[in-house]
């Protein structure tokens, strides 16, 4: 295949919220497909919070990007020429391909083959891709979440905590969100079933509104948020609470010795809370069955999750700052190009 191809690089390291002009095209030829290699086109591609941590310069939990260098995301992408033994034209993929029209690839790295069409292409990249699996994690093996604990669950509307919450309820907890504005609330009220939700953004005494819809306490917090929304909640676990470190959105545009500590650490000790993070790769080897899980959940109805779209390449830097302003009801994807018929 001739041609060329564009992707989206970062052009200048990004200082405080991001903005489009973080970000610049490239267009370069598409590089002939070799023995062993496979080239995908883009259909799908994620905006991910977490990419930020990696755009000023420095290593966060992923390397940092180098200037020029195209940015990382989530895509669902189909394979358009092969000479790879285990990649044939048609094959689905799911791949951190990044912000790019087309992956060439020798497969190694993520490389997921889609197989079950029950659910929309986008949900792998989505509620059964790595938001979901790091709901699943976060709650399963990070936080060994059991029947009748109590779960608080922040940015609890977005991909993450929505899914997070969602299995806390499958589990048997009380689940409580954290999320901004009535329409996120009620959905996740309404649709999702959370017990109880707290519009953050609405209340005058923030950490007496969360106290008042966790009564008994905390046994679980799952924090997509930072360090001020942890040190809030630290004095409200209960004994043996655990604090899943999954994101920290409010955190990421400020420079690390900016941004809040924690004052409440005390409870460590008297409460013998367990804090920890995860990234959730550490567990790929359990995503197929996690996502046999969630895939009949999906395809029963009982797992709800909302995608909002973009259409076209050039909207790509627009749809990732939105999710510093709370734009995104859900998942944000961008389509690249048609879904196969
Ligand atoms: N550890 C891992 O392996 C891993 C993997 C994937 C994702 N993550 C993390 O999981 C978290 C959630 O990811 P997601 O994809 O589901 O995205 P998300 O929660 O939808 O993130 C965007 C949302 O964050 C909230 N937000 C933005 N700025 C905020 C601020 N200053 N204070 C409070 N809330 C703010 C907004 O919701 P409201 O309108 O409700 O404020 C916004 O819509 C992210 O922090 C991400 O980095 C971790």
């Amino acid at each position: 295949m001739s041609g060329t191809t564009r992707s989206w690089g970062l052009r200048r390291h990004v200082d405080g919220a991001p903005s489009p002009d973080d970000f610049a095209v490239a267009e370069t030829p598409l590089q002939a497909v070799e023995d062993g290699m496979f080239l995908a086109r883009t259909i799908w591609a994620s905006v991910d919070p977490g990419m930020r941590s990696t755009l000023s310069g420095g290593d966060s939990y992923s390397a940092a990007t180098p200037l020029g260098a195209i940015i990382d995301g989530f895509s669902v992408a189909e394979v358009i020429e092969s000479r790879h033994p285990n990649y044939a034209v048609g094959d689905l993929i799911a791949t951190g391909g990044g912000w790019r029209e087309h992956v060439l690839s020798s497969g190694r790295g993520y490389f997921q083959k889609i197989v079950d069409r029950r659910v929309p292409l986008g949900c792998w990249i989505g509620v059964l891709g790595v938001p979901g699996m790091t709901a699943w994690f976060g709650l399963n093996r990070v936080a060994q979440a059991k029947e009748g604990e109590t779960l608080l669950v922040t940015s609890a509307a977005g991909p993450v905590g929505a899914t997070a919450g969602q299995i806390g309820k499958k589990l048997g907890m009380r689940v409580v969100g954290v999320a901004g504005g009535p329409r996120k609330c009620a959905w996740l009220k309404d649709e999702a079933g959370f017990d109880a939700v707290v519009d953050y953004k609405a209340e005058s005494d923030l950490t007496a509104a969360i106290r008042a819809a966790c009564p008994e306490g905390v046994d679980v917090l799952f924090d997509n948020v930072g360090n001020a929304m942890i040190d809030r909640v630290l004095p409200m676990m209960k004994l043996r609470g655990r604090v899943v470190v999954s994101g920290q959105v409010a955190d990421y545009n400020t420079p690390v010795e900016e941004r809040p500590g924690l004052r409440h650490t005390d409870v460590f000790i008297t409460h013998r809370v367990r804090m920890e993070g995860l990234v959730v790769f550490d567990d790929i080897r359990g995503f197929a069955a996690a996502q046999s899980q969630m895939a009949d959940w999906i395809a029963e109805g009982s797992l709800k999750f909302a995608i909002e779209t973009f259409d076209g390449f050039d909207k790509l830097p627009e749809a990732f700052c939105g999710l510093f302003r709370g734009e995104n009801f859900g998942r944000r994807l961008v389509q690249l190009s048609p879904e196969p018929a």
